[in-house]
């Protein structure tokens, strides 16, 4: 069967899906998006603000809600956030589309996180913070990444164009052996 025309890029915070879905999207002839930055514009405010005021049990709701929306999209790539996969019915609904898993080490993700300005202002710490945030983190969701996926690419040492020009190649090859 061939992989659905709707690209979901999932994966943690700072492994590039939202560069990459830009990038990507160029390379293909499709259109892209942000679910988050989506999410925000909606509702007004950031996703920090939005975790300080309505807790997170909110945020996970319109989260859901956004992607049951895009899950009918046709040749679009999606940036979703880092913890999309939390929920089951969100994994049930992410399979409408090709998954994408971006991966990266935690010490690179910590890297980069501390080097990106957005992280301060968007982003709300979900635990204690810092490098072992991102541990705690991918212990938990790393087998949900990867129930999820039909493709991954280990980012550690790749720049956005070449992350999204292998998941160009690979989605091509899969639709043509299908
Ligand atoms: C989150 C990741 C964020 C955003 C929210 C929660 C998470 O998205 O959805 O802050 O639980 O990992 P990015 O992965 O785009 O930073």
């Amino acid at each position: 069967m061939s992989p659905a025309q709707l690209l979901f890029l999932i994966g943690y915070r700072g492994t590039g899906k939202t560069a990459t879905a830009r990038l990507l999207a160029e390379k293909m002839g499709w259109r892209w998006l942000d679910a988050d930055a989506l999410l925000e514009e909606r509702d007004g405010r950031s996703i920090r603000d939005i975790f300080a005021a309505e807790g997170e049990k909110f945020f996970r709701d319109r989260e859901s809600a956004i992607l049951q929306e895009l899950a009918g999209l046709d040749q679009y790539v999606v940036a979703t956030g880092g913890g999309i996969i939390l929920r089951s019915e969100n994994r049930e609904r992410l399979k409408q589309g090709t998954v994408v898993w971006l991966q990266a080490t935690s010490d690179v993700l910590w890297q980069r996180l501390q080097a990106d300005a957005a992280t301060a202002q968007r982003r709300p710490n979900l635990a204690q913070g810092g490098l072992a945030e991102i541990e705690e983190l991918l212990h938990v969701r790393t087998p949900l990444y990867e129930a999820c996926q039909d493709f991954t690419v280990d980012t550690s040492r790749l720049a956005a164009d070449e992350v999204a020009q292998r998941i160009c190649d690979w989605f091509r090859a899969a639709s043509v052996e299908a």
